[in-house]
């Protein structure tokens, strides 16, 4: 269980150029299933969710991880906490270039890839994309490349999917096919999805607005 309680997230304290993203957010996201996080451009969106996931730390308020305070751990700690418990899809797919698909997805787990060899090859065929597994990321096309990221978010089974418009770039076809799959995924992990386009929420078991870097009333 993920909660935020009383979130607050100021860029530039103290400058001419300080401005509140988020205020007083307190959101809660039950055990697997799949959440939306919808609003307009600049309303906190992608701020809420680097907070909620521990990339950035709240100006105030706090993030609790089955009632244990992630930022009352130490930076390195919360590293390897992150990287045990978390899985993230960016807009981008921040592949590397030089790797196939298949080393691409077992770049988290660097150290133990024999370990994982099979689950990453698994991973890529449930994603449709045996025929890549050998391919560089410039000899795939986006949709591909975007379940590429995807299975590299989930070759350490994170209990938790953080997803920054993880369809943006893709046309609705394939939108569709990954948030199927994110769908699908549900019985493993918690999937939270930031995204413009209602209609592949149609799956969600909850969606929450962010209006002004402030929670609409009334949802969560
Ligand atoms: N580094 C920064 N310094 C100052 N202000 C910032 C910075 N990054 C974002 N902001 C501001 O914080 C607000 C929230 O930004 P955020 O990226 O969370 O919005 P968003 O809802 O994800 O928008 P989008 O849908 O366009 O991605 C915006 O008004 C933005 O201008
Ligand atoms: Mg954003």
């Amino acid at each position: 269980m993920l909660k935020g309680e009383g979130l607050n997230y100021i860029f530039d304290i103290g400058k001419p150029s300080e401005f509140q993203a988020l205020r007083d957010v307190s959101v809660q996201f039950g055990d697997k299933k799949l959440y939306g996080i919808l609003g307009p451009s600049g309303s906190g969106k992608s701020s809420l969710l680097y907070l909620l996931s521990g990339l950035r730390k709240p100006t105030k308020g706090r993030v609790l991880f089955d009632n244990n305070d992630i930022w009352s751990l130490k930076s390195n700690e919360l590293a390897e906490f992150r990287n045990k418990n978390f899985g993230f899809v960016f807009q981008r797919h921040f592949l590397i270039n030089y790797l196939t698909a298949l080393e691409n997805v077992l770049v988290p787990v660097n150290k133990d890839f024999k370990k994982y060899e099979g689950r990453a090859k698994e991973l890529l065929c449930d994603l449709g994309l045996e025929s890549c597994i050998k391919k560089k990321p410039f000899e795939m096309s986006g949709g591909q490349r975007q379940r590429v990221a995807i299975a590299r978010a989930l070759i350490n089974e994170p209990k938790i999917i953080f997803g920054d418009e993880p369809t943006a770039s893709l046309d609705h076809e394939n939108a569709i096919a990954v948030m199927e799959f994110l769908n699908s995924y549900k019985n493993h992990a918690t999937i939270i999805v930031v995204t413009h386009d209602q209609s592949i929420l149609k799956e969600a078991d909850g969606q929450i607005r962010i209006i002004d870097g402030s929670l609409k009333e009334g949802d969560l």
